[in-house]
């Protein structure tokens, strides 16, 4: 017993960096080849399952597949700051003691049109939602919908994420093979 499992190390020892120098070389050629359609398969996969959540719709999926990389990264990066900003400008707003509900609503309209442009549609619903808050004059309602807004903004952001990753290594790839 003892014997054969010395015997297993010891061809352990010969074959582990055998493999790994295969591996390695494996891995070269599939970094450098075979991934960059792999992850164009798997970015397509991942914001085809976001346009089943409805997170995003239509227009985001054209956007991507119309824009270079760099300008599609940028595109959504600004719009998630813009946004960020944007929110937190609005709970400032709202907070003040004479509260301008019709400014509150030209607000919420400017959040509206950037989603609607990217192709942000959860985003797009809760603007809608708010705007219809704000010209009813309900701060409670407009609290609420601002809280909705805020959470389904992390939420979008968290699901965007990937795909900006994805597409920064898909450029990554694509610079090494030229
Ligand atoms: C409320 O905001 C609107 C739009 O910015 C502005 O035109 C209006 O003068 C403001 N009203 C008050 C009372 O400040």
């Amino acid at each position: 017993m003892n014997s054969i499992s010395s015997t297993i190390n010891h061809l352990c020892i010969i074959f582990i960096p055998c493999f790994q120098v295969f591996f390695f070389h494996f891995s070269f050629h599939f970094e450098s080849k075979m991934a960059l359609p792999i992850l164009k398969g798997l970015l397509q996969d991942y914001v085809q399952s976001l346009l089943n959540e409805k997170i995003i719709d239509e227009r985001f999926s054209q956007i991507r597949t119309k824009l270079e990389e760099p300008d599609f990264i940028q595109l959504i990066n600004v719009y998630l700051n813009d946004v960020e900003s944007r929110l937190s400008e609005f709970s400032c707003f709202i907070d003040s003691v004479d509260v301008n509900f019709s400014k509150l609503s030209m607000m919420a309209h400017k959040i509206e049109e950037k989603s609607t442009r990217i192709g942000a549609r959860h985003m797009k619903l809760a603007s809608i939602h708010l705007i219809q808050a704000c010209d009813k004059e309900d701060h409670k309602l407009v609290s609420q919908s601002l809280c909705w807004m805020k959470h389904e903004f992390i939420n979008t952001r968290n699901k965007l994420q990937p795909v900006l990753q994805m597409e920064q290594r898909i450029l990554r790839l694509m610079s090494k093979q030229t």
